[in-house]
């Protein structure tokens, strides 16, 4: 699509009247970009054509890649049932246990930022699933969200507001940044609470709960629900950036910032300079690390590298990962903006909370450079 550099959008306050104007723009079928506790979400009518492709379009999605359909908690009440009411999920496909553990998550997880695949009526169109069997459906918990969503009256397709495999939003600022030259209206419902997107799992046709990806609800809390481990989905996730047949979104590479980004392989005080990507010996380089003290970070990194320029950030210095989490991506942008030529981050060796969906997310943003540490950039 041909685009202009122009920033037309505008970031509105969700004023009564704010609110009208974009639910007005959905049912004429245009998006809008609006807050969620996890990230913010570019939203449409899944019911509507026109409004899916824009999604598409803007973001420069590739057409495999399936949307998340986000519903209002006036349907909690109904549980699966009203999801099959509002033509989204085919509960009569669904085994006993399938029903059963579906029921149970969303008793306890609606709604937050936990979206669940299951099999989806013919209604729901070809182009929001990827031309999958499945829906995958999360009820948001935003008072913004929600607002919007029982002033459409629909539900709504509704995938992260950032360019396609680009750092996720969690400020109105980055939906500006990523697609202000392309959307109308941007909803302001302040910083995200989570900072990373929902855990993705699937309720396998007999009941099992396979994790497609990690997020904003532990797997282990996840467990405890349904009294069983995760599984592997019947599919196995990718491991190139070619798609999985289970989760088409999950790419390798993805949430990437611009500048090559490298992972470390351990924390800066145990490494030694040969573990370093070479770009590193001529570059100012911005440093991530997870926790800690920034002063012992910089101290760390000069004993390695006897350079001393290097921008240090810390996501949690007291090492909460719940503030790690909320603060990942918007830290990543703000390197990636900075002076630094080069991004490098310690990883999260914590599997607790969200550590893991950080860890995701991590190895996801450098997998470009992955293979690279012996120096060649793009
Ligand atoms: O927190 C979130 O989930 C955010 C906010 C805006 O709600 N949304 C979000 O959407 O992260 P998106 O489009 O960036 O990621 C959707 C993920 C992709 O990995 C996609 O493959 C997976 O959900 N997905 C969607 N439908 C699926 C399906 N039918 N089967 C398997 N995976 C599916
Ligand atoms: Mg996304």
């Amino acid at each position: 699509m041909t685009v202009s550099n122009v920033q037309k959008a505008r970031i509105l306050l969700p004023t009564p009247q704010n609110l009208d104007r974009a639910a007005q723009a959905i049912r004429d079928g245009g998006v809008v970009a609006m807050p969620t506790e996890t990230v913010y979400g570019l939203a449409g009518d899944v019911f509507q054509m026109d409004a899916l492709t824009r999604i598409f379009r803007s973001k420069e999605r590739p057409a495999f890649d399936p949307l998340i359909v986000h519903v209002s908690r006036r349907i909690l009440d109904g549980g699966l049932l009203a999801l099959n009411g509002s033509k989204l999920v085919n509960t009569p496909a669904l085994s006993k246990l399938a029903w059963q553990n579906a029921e149970r998550l969303i008793q306890r997880f609606w709604p937050g930022p936990l979206t669940l695949v299951l099999p989806k009526m013919e209604d729901v169109p070809d182009l929001a699933t990827a031309g999958m069997p499945t829906v995958a459906i999360r009820m948001p918990r935003h008072p913004v969200a929600q607002a919007l969503l029982d002033r459409c009256g629909s539900p709504l397709a509704a995938p992260s507001a950032n360019r396609f495999g680009h750092i996720s939003p969690t400020l109105p600022g980055h939906v500006m940044e990523e697609l202000g030259d392309r959307i109308d209206w941007i909803l302001d419902g302040g910083p995200c609470e989570i900072g990373l997107e929902s855990t993705v799992i699937s309720i396998e046709p007999e009941g099992q709960v396979a994790l497609l990806r990690p997020g904003g609800i532990p797997q282990i809390d996840i467990e405890m629900v349904v009294s069983a481990p995760l599984g592997i989905p019947s599919r196995g996730p990718s491991v190139t950036n070619i798609p999985s047949l289970a989760s088409p979104g999950m790419t390798e590479s993805h949430y990437a910032p611009s500048k090559p980004f490298f992972l470390l392989p351990g924390p800066v005080n145990g490494l030694v300079v040969a573990q370093l990507p070479e770009l590193v010996q001529s570059s100012l380089v911005g440093l991530l690390t997870v926790s800690g003290s920034t002063d012992a970070a910089i101290e760390n990194w000069r004993k390695l590298t006897g350079r001393t320029p290097v921008i240090v950030r810390t996501l949690s210095p007291g090492g909460n990962l719940t503030e790690a989490a909320r603060a990942l991506f918007s830290t990543l942008r703000e390197l990636d903006h900075s002076a630094a030529d080069i991004l490098v981050s310690e990883p999260c060796l914590s599997d607790e909370g969200l550590g893991h969906a950080i860890a995701d997310r991590l190895r996801r943003a450098s997998a470009k450079f992955a293979t690279r540490s012996s120096g060649k950039s793009r």
